[in-house]
């Protein structure tokens, strides 16, 4: 597996470095709140798993699955396949995913949970592709940002795949030809 690996944009170091900032801050902004985190599935699940561990206040945790892409595009239509399991009304949400790209994803559930009458709702990605917007959303917690290339790893997957890579990083070419 990692020989179809071109190039490493963030290794595992820095993604550790990242999820202790962010965790941090969270852990801060939100002392005292009703914090429910929402990861979206497949692909949060490496980054939720560290993240989480890194926030030091009362939060809950829910899973919620969502499906937009095949192979290398956006279908641009996001699928709800696996709904949470807690009502979020009045309650201070905050959804994490691998990365915001389009923004499609994050726009649709955002405002799924703010019709809920969550009291507020905001949005924590690992990456950032600010060059794929089509929308005018933004992360309100960002990792770090990618350029607009297609990446694999650490939950961010091509075709299911690699997701289990512990770090960031660029297919070689030959790798869309099999
Ligand atoms: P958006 O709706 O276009 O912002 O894309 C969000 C979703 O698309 C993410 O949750 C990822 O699953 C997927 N995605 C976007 N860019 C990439 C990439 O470079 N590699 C793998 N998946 C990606
Ligand atoms: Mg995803």
């Amino acid at each position: 597996m990692e020989n179809d690996i071109k190039k490493v944009l963030v290794s595992n170091e820095e993604i550790n470095d990242i999820c202790k900032k962010l965790g941090k801050q969270i852990s801060k902004d939100y002392e005292g709140k009703d914090l429910v985190i929402v990861g979206l599935l497949k692909g949060c699940l490496p980054f939720m798993s560290d993240l989480f561990k890194e926030v030091t206040i009362y939060a809950k945790i829910d899973y919620m699955r969502v499906s937009s892409y095949a192979g290398k595009e956006s279908t641009g239509k996001i699928k709800i396949l696996n709904d949470i399991s807690f009502g979020v009304t009045d309650k201070d949400v905050l959804i994490v995913d691998d990365i915001i790209d389009t923004g499609l994803t994050l726009e649709k559930i955002k405002n799924l949970f703010l019709a809920r009458k969550a009291k507020s709702v905001k949005t924590c990605v690992l990456l950032d592709k600010p060059e794929g917007r089509t929308t005018s959303i933004n992360a309100d917690y960002v990792g770090t940002t990618v350029p607009k290339e297609f990446v694999v790893g650490y939950g961010l997957d091509y075709n299911d795949y690699y997701r289990n890579l512990s770090y960031i990083g660029v297919l070689k070419e030959e790798v869309y030809q099999k």
